[in-house]
C-alpha cells in the first residue's frame, strides 16, 4: 500500500477494510484494549508517517493531533459518527486536514431507539422488567405500572433534521400522535407527511393527527407529553434543558435524548426527577460518559442505555464503510467515490483546497 491509513478502533464489517487496502491503503487498526485512547495514544498511532485517520467520537481531535496529522503527511481524518463535537474543525482547517463524518447511514437506526427509549419511558417497561426478575409479580393488579397512552398525544421534537424528522415519522404514524416541532429550518417534507396522515386517518374515519411548527422551543416544552431531543451539539445547545425549561414541562412529560450528553444539564435532571416522579425520561448520552451524575442510576423514572443509537449491524457498517470512503476519497482526490456524503457538511472549501 502506497498510503498509511490509520484505524483508532476495530468496527464491524470486512467492506470498510477491503475498500482501502484494495485501493492502495495499508490499513492499521489499533488493537490498544483500553476503551477510550488519550491523545498521547493516537499521537503514537499517527506517528511520523500517515495519510488518513478514521477516530471515534470518544476522542479529542484538536491541533495536537491535526498539527501531527500534517506533519506525518496526512490530509484527511474521518469521525466514524455524525456529530463531530469532538471535534475542532478550525484547527482541521488550519492544518490542511479534511474532514469527513458519517451521516444518513444513521438516521432510521437511531430514530428507532429514541422511539424505543420513548416507549419504555412511557409504559415504564424497564422498571416493570426489573420487578418481573426481583421476584415481584404476584399476580395482575389495576394499578401495576401504569403509564401513559401515546395515541392523541403530541410528540414534541426539538430539532427537525434528519433523525428528529425520522423520530417524529415513527411517533405519528406508529402511535398517531400529534406534532410540535421546533427547528430554525422548517421541515416541509415533515409538514407533508403528517397533513397527508392526518388525510389518511380522517377518510378512515378516524381522527386526523396535526402538526405545528413551534414559534419557539419553549412553546414545545409546554405542550408536548413527548420530547426528544435531536439538535446538533455546539455552544448554543449546551444545557439547551436547564432548570428553567425543566420546570416549563408537563409534569407526566417523556423527555427522550439520543443527541449528545452535554444538551441536557444532568445535575439538574436528576433534581428534577427526584421532585417529579411521573416525569420520566430515556437517555442514551450522558453529559460525562461513560460517568452519570450522582444519583441518576437510582432513579425509576429514567431508562438509561449506554451510547447505542447507531448500534445496529447494518448502521455500524454503513459509518464505517462511509468513513473509510471519506478518507480514501480524500487521499486519492474527488470524486473517486461520487459519495455525496463524503467530507459533506462542514469542510471549509476555502482553508482546504480541493485536489
Ligand atoms: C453517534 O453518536 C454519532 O454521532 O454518530
Ligand atoms: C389485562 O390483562 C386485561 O385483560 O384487561
Amino acid at each position: 500500500g502506497k498510503y498509511r491509513v490509520v484505524s483508532t478502533k476495530s468496527m464491524p464489517g470486512t467492506r470498510w477494510i477491503r475498500l482501502l487496502t484494495d485501493n492502495d491503503c495499508r490499513l492499521e487498526i489499533c488493537t490498544e484494549k483500553k476503551t477510550i485512547l488519550s491523545v498521547d495514544d493516537i499521537l503514537a498511532l499517527i506517528g511520523d508517517h500517515c495519510h488518513g485517520v478514521i477516530g471515534q467520537l470518544t476522542e479529542d481531535w484538536g491541533e495536537v493531533l491535526f498539527s501531527a496529522l500534517k506533519r506525518a503527511g496526512g490530509t484527511a481524518f474521518s469521525n466514524m459518527a455524525v456529530g463531530y463535537n469532538n471535534v475542532d474543525v478550525e484547527a482541521a482547517n488550519r492544518n490542511g486536514i479534511a474532514i469527513g463524518n458519517t451521516p444518513g447511514v444513521l438516521t432510521e437506526t437511531t430514530a428507532e431507539l429514541a422511539a424505543s427509549l420513548s416507549v419504555a419511558a412511557a409504559r415504564r417497561i424497564v422498571e416493570a422488567d426489573q420487578f418481573m426478575r426481583a421476584g415481584l409479580y404476584d399476580g395482575w393488579l389495576p394499578h401495576l405500572f401504569v403509564g401513559n397512552l401515546l395515541k392523541g398525544q403530541t410528540v414534541g421534537v426539538i430539532g427537525a433534521g434528519r433523525i428528529g424528522s425520522a423520530y417524529a415519522r415513527m411517533m405519528i404514524e406508529g402511535f398517531k400522535m400529534n406534532l410540535i416541532y421546533f427547528d430554525l429550518y422548517q421541515s416541509t417534507r415533515l409538514e407533508k407527511f403528517v397533513t397527508a396522515y392526518g388525510q389518511f386517518l380522517k377518510a378512515n374515519g378516524e381522527q386526523p393527527v396535526t402538526w405545528k411548527r413551534a414559534s419557539s422551543m419553549e412553546e414545545v416544552l409546554r405542550e408536548a407529553d413527548v420530547i426528544s431531543l435531536h439538535p446538533v451539539l455546539d455552544k448554543t445547545t449546551y444545557h439547551l434543558i436547564n432548570p428553567e425549561r425543566l420546570a416549563m414541562m408537563k409534569k407526566e412529560a417523556v423527555l427522550v435524548n439520543a443527541s449528545r450528553g452535554p444538551v441536557i444539564d444532568e445535575v439538574a435532571l436528576v433534581e428534577h426527577l427526584k421532585a417529579n416522579p411521573m416525569f420520566r425520561v430515556g437517555l442514551d448520552v450522558f453529559e460525562d460518559e461513560p460517568y452519570m451524575k450522582p444519583g441518576l442510576a437510582k432513579m425509576k423514572n429514567a431508562v438509561v442505555v449506554p451510547h447505542i443509537a447507531s448500534a445496529s449491524k447494518w448502521t455500524r457498517e454503513g459509518m464505517a464503510t462511509l468513513a473509510a470512503l471519506n478518507v480514501l476519497g480524500k487521499i486519492k482526490g474527488y470524486p473517486v467515490w461520487g459519495n455525496p456524503n463524503a467530507v459533506e457538511p462542514f469542510l471549509d472549501e476555502n482553508a482546504v483546497p480541493p485536489p
